[in-house]
């Protein structure tokens, strides 16, 4: 590239990372770095310790620097860096598979291993399909996502979200065959509901609507987050999921829970199909899999759907699907010592045990300037601010700002300030995180 041609920058030393989902030159201008990390903390590279109110982005949920963790990594450097899972296979692969059909909602327990999100609902989505086919019902190729959405960046997953932004800049390169159901975000009818809201259940019927515009028989899954935290912490209205399940059920039609974000522990339960006592069809995972140490996801399958491949010659592919890291070995090790951690200090359950507490919190930011909503479940926390008149997203990034500069980091959608803290966060963290919020949100005009 042609550097006269680049805007003046005031660091040069930062231009060559082209930063994802970040004001590129905002922040290179004036760059906010972490250097370290321990327990519920981050430290930046000045040394201001910052309390970690978003789990890094959701994933951390055991906390920052575990050493379990980073044992078993350096043992499996040590022993085997990688090995390839096509047509080969490694001990702790298949171990870790056992592990997470262990602790799986009912029946999911074939497990997929991908590298992100991402790549677990683009796999679930072509698990979807591939399954209606190898059921003699090949033409049942469309999905059914939801506004507002988010289940990642590559096309599949960027097709059935609804994030506006995240799909405009795309034009037509969606996947063909995609409809949305409403969002269930309603503030009027909805503010400052205290866990699930109960307004809004009958939202999952347009569902009937869409399968009759489309017909049943051509539509092969529908997939949506039990908890949307990427749009700004969209809750299920009570009875939403259920309903969900009965008519996807009626039509023969797969439903897929993007776990992504509410996967181990962070909604009370290992996963929200426990929570919510529902049980999808494929799961997609990711973060929290191995508490953010090394990039893997995984998605859960129904036995049925497992079987469906297992027919034909033995000797054929089943599934030509797959990635090169795919169940890496490092991932793995990494996985196994964050499901340790988890299990010893019973991470996968103790959100419910702080979320009262949570929620207290959280709603006594009722009532200050500009916050027009605030929700809660689990360990997520969302505070929604009015929007400046002309200028959407300006405050939120402002209070996002200003919380950093006090020691604490949340996370902003627009106005929405987001928080989803690691697991093992202390009744003290959670004052000290949302007292702060509080005194910033109300010197910001
Ligand atoms: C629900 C959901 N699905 C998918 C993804 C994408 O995950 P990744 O960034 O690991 O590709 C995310 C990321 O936040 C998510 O929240």
């Amino acid at each position: 590239m042609n550097a006269q041609l680049s805007p003046a920058s005031t660091n040069p030393e930062l231009d060559a990372f082209w930063m994802p989902f970040t004001a590129n030159r905002q922040f290179k201008a004036a760059p906010r770095l972490l250097a370290r990390a321990e327990g519920m903390y981050y430290w930046t590279n000045d040394g201001r310790e910052v309390l970690d109110g978003v789990a890094g982005l959701w994933c951390v949920n055991a906390g920052h620097g575990r050493r379990e963790i980073t044992d078993a990594v350096t043992k499996q450097l040590n022993t085997m860096e990688f090995a390839p899972t096509f047509q080969m296979g490694h001990p702790i692969a298949f171990e870790l598979a056992n592990r997470l059909a262990k602790i799986a909602p009912p029946g999911l327990d074939r497990i997929f291993f991908t590298n992100s999100g991402s790549e677990s609902v683009d796999t679930a989505l072509k698990i979807a399909v591939a399954y209606h086919r190898a059921r003699g019902a090949g033409q049942r190729t469309r999905f059914i996502g939801r506004e507002k959405g988010y289940h990642g960046v590559g096309f599949g997953g960027m097709s059935v979200g609804g994030m506006v932004n995240n799909r405009k800049f795309f034009g037509a390169s969606m996947l063909p065959g995609v409809d949305h159901l409403p969002h269930t975000l309603d503030i009027e009818h909805n503010a400052f509901s205290r866990g699930l809201p109960q307004w809004g259940a009958h939202l999952a019927n347009e569902l009937e609507r869409l399968i009759a515009l489309h017909d049943a028989s051509t539509i092969a899954a529908v997939i949506v987050e039990p908890v949307s935290g990427s749009a700004g912490v969209v809750l299920p209205p009570a009875g939403y999921l259920k309903r969900l399940r009965e008519i996807c059920d009626k039509h023969d039609i797969l439903l897929i829970f993007d776990e992504v974000i509410t996967g181990f522990g962070r909604v009370g339960k290992p996963f929200a199909a426990l929570a919510f006592d529902v049980t999808p069809d494929l799961m997609t995972t990711a973060k929290g899999l191995t508490n953010g140490a090394i990039p893997m996801g995984a998605v859960f399958s129904q036995r049925k759907i497992y079987d469906a491949f297992m027919q034909g010659p033995e000797n054929s592919i089943e599934l030509f699907h797959g990635y090169t890291y795919s169940a890496h070995p490092v991932a793995c090790a990494a996985a196994l010592a964050a499901l340790d951690v988890y299990a010893k200090e019973g991470l996968l359950t103790r959100a419910a045990s702080l979320s009262a507490q949570w929620e207290n919190a959280m709603h006594s930011l009722r009532g200050l300037p500009h916050v027009i909503d605030v929700r809660n479940y689990g360990l997520i926390g969302g505070v929604e601010l009015e929007a400046r008149a002309g200028k959407p997203g300006t405050r939120g990034f402002e209070i996002f700002l200003k919380c950093f500069e006090r020691g604490v980091m949340v996370r902003q959608t627009g106005d929405t300030i987001a928080m989803s803290p690691p697991l093992i966060i202390e009744a003290k963290q959670i004052e000290r995180l949302v007292e702060t919020l509080a005194a910033v949100i109300r010197e910001t005009a």
